[in-house]
């Protein structure tokens, strides 16, 4: 078996009801509360109301986020609260939320702060010191992981536009309360788009060349967890609390995984689409999810004796022990399984790249751009376009 590190987890509260430990878990760190939200559906549900109700013996200071963070909107919350004493930075909302509370929990800390930009990875020149106000992540949307990651996603949108990462291992949340009541009233749209996010970093991270025995052992089961939920929670179920529970306990195993073990060209694509243009970063992936899997494992089969290895982890998913390449039944059982993620996809019909105005003539640039890191196979630009192609 292969070497490997893990991060550290958030202590984590998860499952139907765990709403109600928030107010104790504020209490370990303080009385004064910055509460990071993105707020529209939390309000609509009338949760909203009751955190803050929980919360009233605490001097609650809160900000709403409505959009992906971008360092204006960072450095803004920043300077607002550095006087007020923040004791715990509390984000309740979908992962524009989290990520905005994690990165200003940290900048609230840097003590030569002058723009989050300065600290992003490919962007500034300083490094974050880790320092941070502790920082408690509370998802109303199942999808970026964020409650369990080392990272903070901050994009500033154009043509010399940007999506990179503040990151450090300190950033991993301090506790997360996982409670799929909270995610009930999350529209279809969001919920599909989000969800599909998930599955890409579970089986991006599991077929990662940094892929590990212990992030394997999570998304061998969190994968069907998400792929056999989601469709209902966005169609016929948006209410089954099972369903949420199993596509948000999946979510949460994502971050984990994705923190662990990297991402492949999925998120390597979405990083320079997502820079240049105003897409919800779960729509990208969601677009691109089936067909990168397609071409990925189309590239694995070509060269079985080569890729065994990973070959044999999907394999494991779809319960064969062990990939016999001289066995079609086994060749037949992965392609059935890029058929289901493909069918998802296509049952979930999120909004192609061209409706948010990318023309075709962007999509070479992205495909030269966007990275392989970790992929299991290196995609050639003339792939990655076909992917684009079949998402635009
Ligand atoms: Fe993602």
């Amino acid at each position: 078996m292969n070497s490997f590190n893990i991060a550290r987890v958030p202590e984590f509260f998860f499952g139907e009801g765990m709403l109600k430990e928030l107010p104790g878990l504020n209490k370990l760190f303080g009385r004064n509360i910055l509460i990071v939200t993105g707020g529209k559906s939390l309000k609509k549900s009338g949760y909203y109301k009751q955190i803050i109700e929980s919360l009233k013996d605490f001097n609650v200071y809160v900000v709403n986020v409505d959009s992906e963070p971008s360092p204006v909107i960072i450095d803004t919350f920043v300077l607002n609260n550095l006087n007020n004493n923040i004791d715990v930075v509390c984000a309740i909302g979908g992962g524009s939320a989290l990520d905005t509370g994690k990165a200003v929990s940290a900048m609230l800390k840097e003590e030569k702060f002058r723009t989050v930009k300065d600290y992003l990875e490919g962007v500034g020149s300083r490094e974050p010191s880790g320092n941070k106000i502790p920082f408690i992540a509370v998802p109303t949307t199942s999808g970026t992981g964020s409650e369990a990651t080392k990272n903070a996603v901050i994009s500033e949108i154009g043509p010399a536009g940007f999506k990179k990462s503040l990151r450090h291992d300190n950033y991993i949340p301090n506790a997360a309360v996982i409670d799929p009541q909270l995610t009930v009233k999350c529209p279809a749209t969001i919920t599909a788009a989000s969800g599909l996010d998930a599955l890409s970093q579970l089986l991006e991270s599991y077929i990662s060349t940094k892929a590990n025995a212990f992030t394997d052992s999570l998304a061998v089961k969190a994968i069907p967890g998400m792929l056999n939920s989601l469709n209902e929670v966005c169609s016929r179920e948006p209410e089954n609390i099972e369903k949420r529970g199993s596509v948000a306990y999946s979510s949460f195993i994502s971050g984990i995984t994705l923190a662990n073990a990297g991402l492949c060209t999925v998120h390597g694509l979405a990083g320079v689409i997502g820079g240049y243009k105003n897409i919800p970063h779960g729509t990208i992936c969601g677009l691109l999810l089936p067909y990168w899997l397609e071409e990925t494992v189309a590239a694995l089969l070509s060269d079985c004796g080569k890729y065994r290895k990973y070959l044999d982890k999907l394999s494991a998913i779809v319960n064969v022990t062990g990939f016999n390449f001289k066995n079609n039944e086994d060749i037949e059982r992965i392609q059935n399984f890029v058929m289901q993620v493909k069918q998802l996809a296509e049952d979930l019909d999120l909004p192609k790249l061209n409706t948010f105005g990318v023309t075709e003539g962007d999509l070479n640039s992205f495909a030269k751009e966007g990275s392989n890191k970790n992929n299991p196979v290196k995609l050639t630009a003339k792939q990655k376009l076909k992917i684009l192609k079949k998402a635009f």
